[in-house]
């Protein structure tokens, strides 16, 4: 059993990273092989479009064919058991890095013969999101939707997917430093010290869950 972790933020040891890591450590409890793939450390672009992946004589159909440092992470990525995507939101959507490994990753699947027939290897997606919105005004944004859309995606994809949102999250150490008046620096605090330990042990738990046995 191997689960990999893909990390879409570029601040480690930050909120995505430390329930990332938490979900690792849960997936490595129940006994999986756990890797950490930090997209902002890599080289890479998102799909170019060449369809080689479609082409009827390609040696490795369904398989993308570009080659940069994202190749050998989604050669891994498709032999693991159990995937986490983790991300920041940033302006209503998961960060560029993020979505460019998607792009890459779905694409390859993506089974234009059929659409209802995707080419991609029965999995276990866990999907981790952090932001500064607190769930009060989800409704209002519009994120309900945009984050079912990701949870749609890779159930259609995977035959799984399990969703946690962590919200409110703290954005700095402390808010008095910096332009950031809109957000009660105290409550973001109490918040960290009270409800994120509840998101890391949500984690935990996911990771463990993804890490079972695929046919529980
Ligand atoms: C460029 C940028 C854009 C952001 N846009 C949003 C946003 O649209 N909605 C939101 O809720 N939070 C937004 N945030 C806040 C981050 O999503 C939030 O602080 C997140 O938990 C950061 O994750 P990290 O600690 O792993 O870096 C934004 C942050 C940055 C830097």
């Amino acid at each position: 059993m191997k689960v990999i972790a893909i990390n879409g933020s570029p601040r480690k040891g930050w909120n995505t990273d430390t329930l990332l890591k938490k979900a690792l450590e849960g997936a490595a409890s129940a006994g999986a092989e756990t890797e950490m793939v930090y997209l902002y450390d890599l080289k890479f672009r998102g799909c170019v479009s060449c369809l080689a992946c479609k082409l009827q004589k390609e040696p490795r159909p369904n398989r993308c064919v570009l080659r940069d440092d994202l190749t050998a992470v989604l050669d891994r990525v498709h032999e693991a058991d159990a995937v986490i995507l983790g991300s920041p939101i940033y302006f209503s959507e998961i960060t560029g890095e993020a979505r460019s490994f998607l792009e890459r990753f779905l694409f390859q699947y993506l089974n234009y013969d059929d659409y209802t027939k995707p080419l991609s290897p029965r999995k276990r997606i866990g999907l981790v999101f952090t932001m500064n919105c607190p769930e009060s005004m989800f409704d209002s944004v519009g994120y309900r939707e945009i984050f079912q859309r990701y949870e749609e995606w890779m159930k259609h994809y995977f035959g799984h997917c399990e969703m946690l949102l962590s919200t409110d999250t703290m954005q700095v150490k402390d808010y008095s430093r910096y332009h950031l008046a809109g957000w009660d620096g105290d409550a973001k605090r109490l918040r960290h010290e009270t409800v994120f330990p509840q998101d890391c042990r949500k984690a935990y738990e996911l990771g463990v869950r993804l890490a079972g046995d695929m046919d529980r």
